[in-house]
């Protein structure tokens, strides 16, 4: 018996994409995502770069907060995705087909390196040089803020496009980021759902 499996990519569907997304913020995306950016350090004139930025709804508030003096940076590996991002951000807000961790802007150019809901989306075995292109990517005192869905999440954890998620763990990923480098790793919580661990690129100072 020949048995037929179907695959679906849910990130080829952007719009289906948001409304789950939006279910997973319980309706308060905009201002969690906004807490994202202020834990991030993100200000006026400000580079950012999001990983994995899916429909750009991160990218393109961090293109509103940095200003026109300021710009943001969306990569995924899916045009569908990158398609609709760019038909909703800003025009300081730039979006990019690439892989996280092909993906390396110059050295020291970037104030804040954002990922929300992709980093267990991202092939584990390339994890580690992801955090390390992104320390190189930030200037001295940049911050990164890698977020995630909660652990025994049950349904939603296991649903379309989850996949992988539902085992994660985000001491795993504070782990990463002090092993690539970076200092103050902190977790967050930004809701019954969500949280996510920052770190910052230290500043050495001479002397
Ligand atoms: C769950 S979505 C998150 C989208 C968005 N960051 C958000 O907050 O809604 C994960 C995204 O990661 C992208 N992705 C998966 N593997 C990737 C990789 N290796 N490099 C860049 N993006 C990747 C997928 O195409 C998808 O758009």
């Amino acid at each position: 018996m020949v048995v037929k499996r179907w695959v679906v990519d849910p990130y080829a569907y952007p719009e289906v994409y948001r409304f789950f997304s939006a279910a997973v913020f319980l309706g308060r995306r905009r201002r969690c995502y906004r807490s994202m950016l202020d834990v991030a350090g993100v200000r006026p004139g400000h580079a950012v770069l999001d990983l994995g930025c899916g429909p750009g709804i991160l990218t393109a508030l961090a293109g509103e907060v940095c200003g026109p003096g300021g710009h943001a940076v969306g990569v995924d590996t899916s045009p569908a995705m990158v398609r609709h991002a760019a038909s909703q951000a800003g025009a300081n807000c730039r979006f990019v087909v690439a892989a996280a961790e092909e993906y390396q802007a110059p050295a020291g150019s970037v104030d804040a390196v954002v990922s929300c809901l992709a980093y267990y989306d991202f092939p584990s075995a390339h994890r580690p040089e992801i955090l390390k292109r992104a320390f190189t990517t930030l200037r001295p005192g940049g911050k990164v803020l890698i977020v995630e869905l909660r652990p025994n999440l049950g349904y939603l954890g296991r649903g379309p496009g989850a996949v992988g998620l539902a085992a994660n763990n985000i001491s795993t990923v504070a782990m990463a980021l002090a092993d690539a480098g970076f200092g103050e790793v902190e977790v967050i919580r930004f809701g019954p759902l969500v949280h996510g661990v920052v770190g910052s690129k230290p500043v050495f100072r001479g002397g």
